[in-house]
């Protein structure tokens, strides 16, 4: 069988060789294209006084300049039309208001900057504190109730309180937003787009152009990378480039320069927690209150299912007999946040385990003992009211990752080098993971496929899927090729396009796999129907006694073969229908966002992670000197790929919680509102150099998912959340280089600096 085979991405070897197609490349097939330039305003809040774009007509090259009165639609570019394309009010520093045309990109540079735009400035709010003090607010405020939190504090021994903030992260995707339009003869709007959702482009770009779906369509080849960053934010850029085409008749052609993608596009939302947590005598949690608030930025974008999920994940692997989760949106002068691998998910987590890591010492117990006393068991439910049916699978990753490891060995050789070593301490933490799968609202768990057979036997898949480098695409490959019974090479998958599977969801909440392998398995089905009633006649048998491996047809008891392609050219005369439909939805699911209760979820990813540290006492530094995970992807459908997305995610997760600190200039000055990381000079990403100096990732054996594609379960998003590990060993480290016992507040990013100053606190035992 080929799914469960170690497979490299199918597209690997045009990603080594740079000859992989991405949207922008098309540029360079495309004839006569025009280049589209933001006018970008680089104050934080001000209302537009007038707009001169007379002087930008002047420079040579420019053709046209785009600006509200152009739009023949609605003008807006989100789903909760809050996000005008073109906007009166300038809502963060470096907000696009007009966009020039042009022959040349340079051109185009040169009329944006020669576009006149006046401004009255209002005031404006640029971090959490100040929203927060400003009661500056926006979209739902969901609170999720479990059980009866007074009684839950009554009677709790242990009460703790704490606050805490951390940091947004940028996507950081190697490719930047870019869109490429054109407009056929029959005025159908064609968009490629660098999008993970191709079917809301669609429709954005349907509703500014004031188009009915059906004229526009869009295509996705593939993405350098996502991240969420795409699964919203591409709509407008998209809706430029089809605006412009639509008026100037002209393909145009719109990518952001780095510096563009970061201070135009929205990251993940940075948090902040108020807590107060209460245990009772043997460390088991009693009750939680907890507020959560998300800086949404200035529009809603995905703001309210990112808090979502942030609610329904604050419990990670503990139960919490008694809860009151609050959450809400701070509206500030920002980009708008919006989908960040984890969709508020890691936000949540990051809270409880923060909680523990600070609480653990309060209470006399090693964290990881902290931890494990409050697992989930058999017969409890979360907060929002799902039961946690396997909780034994937060423990058999949790046990085998410490076998993998020798965790108890290291801690006794940690312990003995830290007595040895006054200025460099080391420390060991295990961190464990329970993610839900599935999107909170139950209809966007569809997905479809349509599966074609030419008459030479080859066969072509379209899904609903995009690829950002996840290897949906290969897995996508493997569960048809399964399927059908046939090689491999056999098949090949054409990019995603909405003329072909209407109605898609976004690729993400790492459902991909899950939605569009089971709607391409479900097409891929009723050919093998219809292909083994062909068979069976020809081979003289009943379809049922007939197997198609390998390509060649085969029935009980004969040794009469008929190979594939044959097979495929007799079902063409007998006039057979080669080609299919297909459809999935996820069963059993049911979200009530009024109670905030429910059963979003098919079933939860696991995994468990042990990371050890290094770090100096006299600067803080700190290197990760080894790492081993051990997570559950069900029965993986290509390991290669889970590995390197558990690695991958990993990696990202350790660059948000200790290396990426995005900055905003928060002072009254003239540049107040403007991110001050806007290039990878000031912002820094993980790479080589802050590998684990050892990793070891190992995948869950014999986790088979029942009605799940394969027994497979998703992989993209959990993996990030293993880097908890990380963090929570420099806290121990820190703590370790004090008189011991004293609990750690840690910033997060918990860079080199944070580190020192928590040594600093620890040395002080406070
Ligand atoms: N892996 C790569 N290489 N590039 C990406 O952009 N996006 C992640 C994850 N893994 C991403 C990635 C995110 S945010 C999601 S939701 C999933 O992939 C989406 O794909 P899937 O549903 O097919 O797992
Ligand atoms: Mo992933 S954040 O759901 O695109």
């Amino acid at each position: 069988p080929v799914v469960g085979v170690s497979m490299p991405h199918e597209s690997a070897h045009l990603h080594v060789t740079g000859t992989a197609l991405y949207t922008d490349d098309l540029v360079y097939r495309t004839k006569n294209v025009l280049h589209a330039h933001p006018v970008q305003v680089m104050k934080a809040h001000g209302r537009i006084t007038a707009l001169r774009t007379e002087p930008a007509l002047a420079v040579p090259g420019v053709v046209r300049v785009l600006t509200g009165a152009d739009v023949p639609g609605v003008n807006d570019a989100g789903m909760k039309h809050d996000e005008p394309l073109f906007p009166d009010e300038v809502m963060f520093y470096g907000h696009a208001v007009a966009w020039v045309l042009a022959e040349t990109l340079e051109a185009a540079r040169l009329g944006a900057a020669a576009v006149e735009v006046e401004l009255d400035e209002l005031p404006s709010l640029v971090t959490l504190q100040e929203a927060i003090a400003a009661d500056s607010f926006h979209g739902a405020r969901p609170v999720m109730l479990s059980g009866d939190v007074d009684a839950g504090f009554a009677d709790s021994v242990h009460v703790f309180t704490g606050e805490f903030q951390f940091s947004d992260q940028e996507h950081f995707y190697l490719e930047t937003h870019a869109a490429l339009a054109h407009v056929d003869e029959a005025e159908q709007v064609f968009v490629q787009s660098s999008t993970q959702h191709p079917s809301e482009t669609q429709e954005i770009v349907a509703h500014v152009l004031g188009l009915h779906s059906h004229e526009v369509t869009v295509q996705c080849l593939r993405m350098g990378g996502g991240f969420g960053g795409k699964e919203m934010q591409p709509h407008g850029f998209a809706a430029i480039a089809a605006l412009g085409a639509k008026l100037t008749g002209r393909p145009v052609r719109l990518r952001l320069n780095r510096t563009q993608d970061l201070t135009m596009s929205g990251k993940r939302h940075g948090f902040h927690a108020k807590w107060k947590i209460g245990f009772d005598a043997d460390g088991r949690i009693q009750a939680l209150d907890a507020t959560l608030t998300a800086d949404g930025g200035w529009s809603l974008d995905l703001s309210e299912p990112v808090v979502a999920r942030a609610l329904c994940h604050i419990d990670n692997t503990y139960w919490i007999p008694h809860a009151r989760i609050a959450g809400r949106i701070a509206r500030t002068n920002k980009v708008s946040n919006t989908a960040f691998r984890g969709f508020g998910g890691p936000q949540g987590m990051l809270v409880i385990e923060d909680i523990m890591g600070r609480c653990a010492p309060l209470l006399g117990l090693d964290p990881m003992e902290l931890r494990e006393r409050n697992f989930y068991r058999q017969g409890q439910s979360t907060p929002y009211g799902q039961p946690v049916v396997r909780p034994e699978r937060i423990s058999a990753v949790w046990q085998q990752v410490q076998d993998n490891a020798g965790v108890a060995d290291r801690k006794r050789e940690i312990d003995a080098f830290n007595a040895a070593h006054p200025n460099t301490k080391r420390a060991l933490a295990v961190t464990g993971l329970k993610f839900g799968i599935s999107f909170n609202l139950t209809a966007f768990n569809q997905g479809g496929a349509l599966v074609l057979i030419y008459k030479d036997g080859s066969v072509l898949i379209n899904h609903g899927g995009t690829e950002m480098g996840q290897g949906l695409h290969t897995k996508m490959l493997q569960v048809a090729a399964t399927t059908l019974g046939i090689p491999l090479h056999k098949v090949r998958l054409a990019p995603t396009r909405t003329d072909k599977v209407p109605n898609t969801s976004a690729t993400a909440a790492s459902a991909g796999a899950d939605l569009n392998g089971a709607a391409v398995k479900n097409a891929c089905e009723q050919l093998r129907e219809r292909l083994l009633q062909v068979a069976a006649t020809q081979l003289g048998s009943h379809a049922s006694d007939v197997r198609i491996v390998e390509g060649v047809a085969r029935t009980l008891g004969s040794d009469k073969e008929l190979a594939w392609d044959d097979l495929v050219r007799t079902a063409y005369f007998q006039r057979v229908q080669l080609s299919a439909a297909g459809f999935y939805r996820t069963e059993g699911l049911h979200w009530d966002a009024k109670t905030f209760h429910g059963s979003p979820f098919k079933y939860f990813a696991h995994g468990a992670a042990a990371a050890e540290v290094e770090v100096d006492g006299f600067t803080g530094a700190y290197r990760i000197r080894r790492v081993d995970i051990v997570h559950d992807v069900g029965d993986s459908l290509s390991p290669m790929i889970d590995i390197g997305q558990v690695e991958g995610g990993f990696v990202q997760g350790a660059g948000w919680l200790t290396l990426e600190d995005m900055r905003w200039d928060a002072s009254d000055g003239p540049n107040r509102g403007r991110l001050l990381t806007q290039a990878a000079s000031t912002y820094k990403l993980p790479s080589f150099s802050e590998m684990p100096e050892e990793f070891n990732v190992t995948l869950l054996e014999n986790a088979t998912e029942e009605g799940a594609v394969y027994g497979s379960k998703a992989v993209g998003e959990p993996p990030l959340m293993l880097a908890f590990s990380v963090r929570e060993a420099l806290r121990q480290a820190a703590s370790a280089f004090g008189p011991g016992g004293v609990s750690v507040e840690l910033a997060s990013p918990a860079t080199p600096e944070a580190v020192y100053w928590a040594i600093q606190a620890a040395r002080q035992g406070d």
